[in-house]
């Protein structure tokens, strides 16, 4: 198992500091959300049925004729590699969510992590071109029109291109869900982080139908829960509502941002939902910051954190002061 953000219980254990005291800022999860709908109680007793209005919803927000919901998109990302014959060059554009490289690699692919600049020279010997997009953990966007480019040279010789937008829905305008019908295009999107529900597990896959159907089939019957789609299904047509959070965390990222550089944290690197900071010192800061509760996000090789956003007034006043009084 690769290591992940949000293992509270484990950093509890590890500082003796009781689980209900940690501010967890090691996440790119949403700290807040909705006030949920109810379920009924057929949700729970009945099997999951597909017209009950979870992809016509889903459809419309992601604005795409074809998708398939799936147990986050984490499920899709470990099933897709067996979908292509194995030994296939696998192009990542690297550093990115780990569980890419480890998925194409576990199914017998040859990964190649390549730089942003590597991908033009590299293209025309990939089978597969894999993106995240915005990254995790940088932050850095790749224009839709690049992308498209990539797609067009990959698609000419059965190549995919795999683009994972799982924190996508403050930037809209970037993604390439609307060209998804092209095909070998294939978009990932996670519903659990802009949404502030991890814990439903539920993510989509935006694909020309024949993909979305190889998929199906390998993943089953029944991969999201009948309460999951009940729940889903309202927050996805509710259009206030994510244009209010959407807002909202726009406004806390850029407030992140601007707190971080103000104690020499300055991040090279973010979305609205996190920041990358370097620093020479991160592992010690990481340990700093967790021997006070908060726990924030290490990438020990590289020497940076990744630092997510607070759920209250509360939670940044108590950032703010540890950053006053980290050691400099
Ligand atoms: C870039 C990226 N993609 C996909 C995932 C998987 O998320 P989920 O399975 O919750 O949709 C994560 C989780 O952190 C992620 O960071």
């Amino acid at each position: 198992m690769l290591d992940h953000g949000g293992r509270l219980r484990e950093a509890a254990q590890r500082y003796g500091i009781p689980l209900t005291d940690w501010l967890d800022l090691s996440t790119g999860i949403a700290p807040y959300g909705w006030p949920l709908p109810p379920v009924p109680d057929s949700a729970w007793l009945r099997l999951p049925e597909l017209d009950d209005g979870l992809e016509a919803a889903a459809r419309d927000y992601y604005g795409v004729p074809a998708l398939l919901p799936v147990a986050g998109s984490q499920a899709a990302i470990q099933a897709l590699p067996r979908l292509r014959r194995q030994g296939r060059r696998v192009g990542i554009v690297s550093p990115a969510y780990a569980e890419h490289a480890e998925a194409w690699r576990r199914e017998g692919h040859q990964v190649i992590e390549l730089s942003e600049g590597a991908v033009e020279r590299s293209l025309d010997r990939l089978d597969v071109l894999l993106v995240v997009n915005p990254n995790n953990p940088t932050g850095r966007l790749i224009e839709r029109e690049r992308l498209l480019d990539w797609h067009a040279r990959l698609a000419t010789r059965d190549g995919w291109l795999v683009v994972d937008e799982a924190f996508m829905d403050c930037t809209p305008e970037h993604s390439l869900g609307a060209d998804s019908g092209l095909p070998r295009l294939v978009v990932l999107r996670s519903f659990g982080k802009f949404f502030g529900m991890a814990g439903i597990r539920l993510g989509f896959v935006l694909a020309e139908p024949e993909i979305l159907e190889r998929l199906n089939e390998l993943l089953g019957p029944w991969t999201v829960s009948g309460p999951a789609r009940v729940v889903a299904k309202a927050l996805l047509n509710d259009v206030d509502g994510q244009r209010q959070q959407r807002e909202r965390l726009r406004a806390d990222g850029l407030r992140l941002a601007l707190l971080l550089s103000a104690y020499g944290l300055a991040p090279a690197g973010g979305t609205a939902l996190f920041q990358l900071a370097p620093h020479q010192q991160a592992v010690g800061l990481h340990g700093y910051f967790a021997r006070r509760g908060i726990l924030l996000r290490l990438f020990a090789e590289t020497r940076c954190l990744r630092i997510g956003l607070p759920g209250d007034e509360a939670g940044w006043q108590r950032l703010e002061q540890a950053l006053q009084e980290m050691p400099r």
